[in-house]
């Protein structure tokens, strides 16, 4: 990297699907970017080849999300490198199917810790920065789980669900601040999600995904706006689900990803 301060917009998750789509359209419009994930060689793969193609600056740094001292280290590299961020996508996730008895205890605290308490912790420290940053904004990707419970992924709902209520307070706490907070709900994507949260065979993928460049596309293009549903299909099933009882759509998710 050179010594000029860098404005850059801030992937987290950037390694593979929608965080590494994220990374593509972000410089191709030309914005600078940092990317992070703990695959340190694709991020750095992604970087040669984004600088490449388009007239933009690229970092990488690697993180484990799942340290609860993550957020901080990373605001520590930024700094160090001269790294002024203008844009979060706090974009990093992961699931897993199986009920809560069955799944390992460690793996679902490391869900939360990524899912949640590493992208309060991050936006937390970043704020001071977007604030001072003239059409900043912040997209947190949650998930068409935030809207019910899920039986047989039930920490991973309940993460969703918890950005998806915090990302609204936060859309309307900075409303006249001029940084835009917008949470992303993207229901079955083509990306390494299903194969790592061990759900490819189940309904809800077998079912139809989207492409990680459509769910992209709509959240690029409605950042403004507290809640970005990506796709006909999803905005169908939440416009459903919100006129039904909760018992009719938790058994439905429990169906779905049995
Ligand atoms: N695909 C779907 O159907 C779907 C639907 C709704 C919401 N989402 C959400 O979309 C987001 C992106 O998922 P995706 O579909 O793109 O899945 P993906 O292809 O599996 O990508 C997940 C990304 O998160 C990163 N990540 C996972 N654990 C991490 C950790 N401990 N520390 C740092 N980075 C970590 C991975 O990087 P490394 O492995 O290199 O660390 C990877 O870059 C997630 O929040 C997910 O919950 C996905």
């Amino acid at each position: 990297m050179d010594a000029t301060p860098l404005r850059a917009v801030l992937v987290t998750g950037a390694s593979a699907g929608i965080g590494e789509e994220f990374a593509r359209q972000l410089a191709m419009a030309g914005h600078h970017l940092v990317l992070v994930a703990r695959r340190l060689d694709r991020l750095e793969a992604l970087a040669s080849e984004l600088q490449a193609r388009h007239n933009i600056r690229v970092a990488c740094i690697a993180s484990d999300l799942s340290k609860s001292d993550a957020a901080e280290s990373l605001v520590a590299a930024l700094q160090a490198q001269q790294i002024q961020v203008t844009g979060l996508i706090n974009n990093a996730g992961f699931g897993d199917r199986g009920t809560v008895q069955d799944l390992p205890l460690q793996r679902q605290l490391d869900m939360i810790q990524v899912n949640v308490t590493s992208l309060v912790d991050l936006t937390w420290r970043l704020l001071p920065a977007l604030k001072e940053s003239a059409n900043s904004f912040v997209i947190n990707v949650a998930s068409t789980a935030a809207f019910q419970a899920g039986p047989n992924m039930a920490v991973y709902y309940a993460s969703k669900a918890f950005v998806l209520s915090f990302s609204e307070a936060l859309h309307e706490e900075l409303k006249r601040t001029g940084v835009a907070v917008s949470a992303l709900c993207p229901g079955a994507t083509d990306s390494e999600f299903a194969s790592e949260a061990n759900m490819s065979d189940t309904l809800l993928f077998k079912a139809g995904t989207m492409t990680t460049e459509a769910v992209v596309r709509k959240a690029l293009a409605s950042r403004r706006r507290a809640i970005v549903i990506p796709g006909l299909k999803n905005l169908l099933m939440i416009w459903l689900g919100k006129l039904s009882p909760r018992v009719v759509t938790r058994r439905l998710a429990g169906m779905l990803q049995a």
